[in-house]
């Protein structure tokens, strides 16, 4: 087991770092470190965070976050969000946008893909023939590699698509020869960006987002670190643009301006820049 000196340079590095605060998880964070460092040939947690700080290329550091990320993720979490997607904001958009026809739709902790390959299927069979003519590309971003390998390589477990519509899994997955796995066909593939990024940075968008899911990564985070990233956030969305956040978590009303439509779906007011 780690100690108590051991556990807070771990913690002081990731939360400085990565927002992500592991803080009374020192037997989770030891669980998941301890057979990586053995195996790495480190005696101890402190040579290991040495060499993690001197590692100039980045690449221990990376693996530091795929080990620490807590991933958890599936299709359709959440399902009421999107049906909200599909009656109330997807409507609104398609005339907001009826002559541009482009959408920004950013998912900033999509894990291993599901959650944006759920929006893209949504936007596809929203728009229906139409679609061709839309430019609905999602962006999907997450802090780790080791999930946006999993997600951009697209091939999920037979029960892992279960609880989609059979309509869905026909058009949009692809069964492989073994039988127990399914790949994400091009045509979906093709509507969501995976790009590695940390929400602790600038962001370096160009354009404002029409709907931001921003879902079960916060709980990760504490309260500063929260309310600087719904700042972000809020500078970063569309006016009338939704946010939406996981359905146990929480916005404390009076550190943002955004409006609240559900308890976990909220947006930016119309007018607002
Ligand atoms: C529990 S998953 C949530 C996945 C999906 N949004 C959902 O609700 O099912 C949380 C994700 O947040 C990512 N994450 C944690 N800290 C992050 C950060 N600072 N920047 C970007 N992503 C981060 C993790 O790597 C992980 O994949």
């Amino acid at each position: 087991m780690m100690s108590e000196e051991e556990f807070k340079r771990i913690l002081l590095f990731l939360k400085s770092r990565y927002g992500i605060d592991m803080s009374g998880k020192k037997v989770i964070m030891n669980g998941r470190l301890e057979n990586y460092v053995r195996m790495s040939g480190f005696s101890n947690y402190q040579e290991y965070m040495d060499a993690v700080e001197r590692d100039f290329t980045g690449e221990m550091e990376k693996t530091l976050v795929n080990l620490l990320t807590t991933n958890h993720t599936y299709f359709m979490r959440e399902f009421e969000h999107f049906e909200y997607l599909r009656k109330e904001v997807l409507p609104w958009l398609k005339k907001k946008e009826a002559v541009n026809r482009d959408l920004c739709i950013w998912c900033g902790a999509s894990s291993t893909g599901e959650e944006p390959y759920t929006v893209a299927m949504v936007l596809m069979e929203f728009f229906g023939l139409e679609h061709k003519s839309w430019d609905t590309k999602v962006l999907a971003t997450d802090v780790s590699t080791e999930v946006l390998k999993h997600a951009v390589n697209g091939i999920y477990t037979k029960e892992q698509i279960e609880g989609l519509p059979e309509q869905w899994k026909r058009r949009f997955f692809r069964k492989l020869p073994d039988k127990e796995h399914y790949a994400v066909t091009d045509e979906l593939k093709k509507e969501v960006i995976f790009r590695q990024f940390n929400l602790m940075n600038p962001f370096p968008f160009k354009r404002k987002m029409h709907v931001v899911f921003l879902r079960n990564v916060m709980i990760y985070f504490d309260d500063r670190t929260k309310r600087e990233l719904l700042q972000k956030i809020y500078d970063v969305m569309e006016p009338g643009g939704y946010l939406f956040i996981g359905q146990t978590e929480a916005i404390d009303r009076s550190s943002t301006p955004l409006q609240m439509i559900k308890p976990s779906i909220f947006r930016k007011r119309e007018g607002m820049k």
